[in-house]
């Protein structure tokens, strides 16, 4: 059963929905702007359900917020140096939303998006049509994200078409608190990551081609870690982004197979996470820029390192580095992408 509900409207007047599915074990609630996870209740170790994602009480916040909560980010995710991006030889010129570069897909990326949606099987199916030119992006693109909830498991698949060759590299940006929202910072929550490597960022945040190994540097996540840590380390990654905000290089990565690519969890509630993909890489970012604005869910306040993000991805800045994979979608290819959020309990 899947409930409906307002969830106020866009600047321009359109009604935007706010779809919940609750299956007794789990309930998330999803929306049509962005096509993002407003919440995500999971059990914890008392059986008590605690909602683990930051998000916001209506449309309009999601609209004007920049902090990309929960929503699906396109067409291309993270970081784009100068916007430029190559096809066949040839370049394009993308809009740059963060100072020279492109953060997220642009000015008005697939988050800030009224998408149509569609009720499926045990989810939520959203549908977008970007059309040519869109940010700079060439050709058309038909992008499908369907949520799919099964027990304390939250499946995502992206499924996309163009018609010319274009780029294509989404995610989801989910911010999770594993205490449930509002109930401190993450620094004592544990990480691991499955990645022996490491994509290196300049101090924009860019990756400048280097991979290098986590071994004896704080960014080796191979056995689990407490956030807090490293978080404050001198090491120059770090110190770059105020906290951990890098593209990991997913051990077994093959293109198709979809991979364990994370684990978390939290001692206090005894709430895991398990975060699966097939897709390349995956940004651990410590809500480095959260910054007390914005207001979240019942009016509460978004503190930084208050949530983390694990967004499985193309390694950022790929168009600039030729040893990255590509995130090139051909003419008439499917993209066909997973992400896997699994939750249980220690
Ligand atoms: C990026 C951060 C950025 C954040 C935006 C993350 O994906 O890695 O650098 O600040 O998104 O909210």
């Amino acid at each position: 059963m899947v409930k409906i509900e307002s969830f106020g409207k866009t600047k321009s007047g359109k009604k935007v929905f706010l779809y919940t599915l609750n299956n007794g074990k789990a309930e998330v609630s999803l929306t049509n702007i962005g096509a993002a996870v407003v919440s995500l209740k999971v059990p914890d170790k008392n059986s008590c359900l605690k909602d683990v994602v930051l998000g916001c009480d209506c449309a309009l916040r999601y609209e004007n917020g920049d902090k990309y909560l929960g929503a699906t980010v396109g067409r291309c995710s993270n970081r784009i140096k100068n916007g430029i991006i190559f096809l066949n030889g040839k370049s394009f010129q993308l809009s740059q939303n963060e100072g020279d570069n492109q953060l997220h897909g642009g000015f008005e990326g697939f988050n800030k998006k009224l998408w149509d949606a569609e009720i499926i099987e045990n989810g939520i199916k959203f549908t977008y049509i970007s059309p040519d030119g869109e940010e700079g992006y060439p050709s058309m693109l038909k992008t499908e994200v369907s949520y799919i909830l099964t027990g304390t498991t939250l499946e995502i698949h992206y499924k996309a078409i163009s018609d010319g060759d274009t780029v294509c590299a989404l995610t989801n940006h989910s911010y999770f608190n594993l205490d449930g929202v509002g109930n401190g910072d993450i620094l004592s929550q544990y990480v691991q990551i499955f990645a022996e490597q490491f994509t290196t960022n300049d101090e924009h945040s860019l990756p400048t081609g280097e991979i290098l190994s986590v071994k004896d540097t704080p960014m080796d996540f191979l056995t689990p870690k407490q956030l807090g840590a490293d978080i404050n380390s001198d090491y120059e990654q770090i110190k770059f982004a105020k906290g951990f905000d890098n593209n990991w290089v997913i051990k077994n990565y093959d293109g198709k197979s979809i991979i364990t690519a994370a684990k978390a969890f939290s001692k206090h509630s005894g709430i895991t996470l398990e975060v699966l993909t097939n897709l390349p890489g995956i940004q651990l970012y410590s809500g480095n820029f959260l910054d007390g604005a914005g207001i979240g869910k019942k009016g509460a306040e978004i503190k930084n390192r208050s949530a983390f993000c694990l967004e499985c991805q193309y390694f950022p800045n790929a168009f600039a580095n030729e040893n990255f994979p590509q995130p090139v979608l051909k003419a008439g290819e499917v993209y066909d992408k997973t992400i896997i959020y699994k939750f249980g309990i220690i």
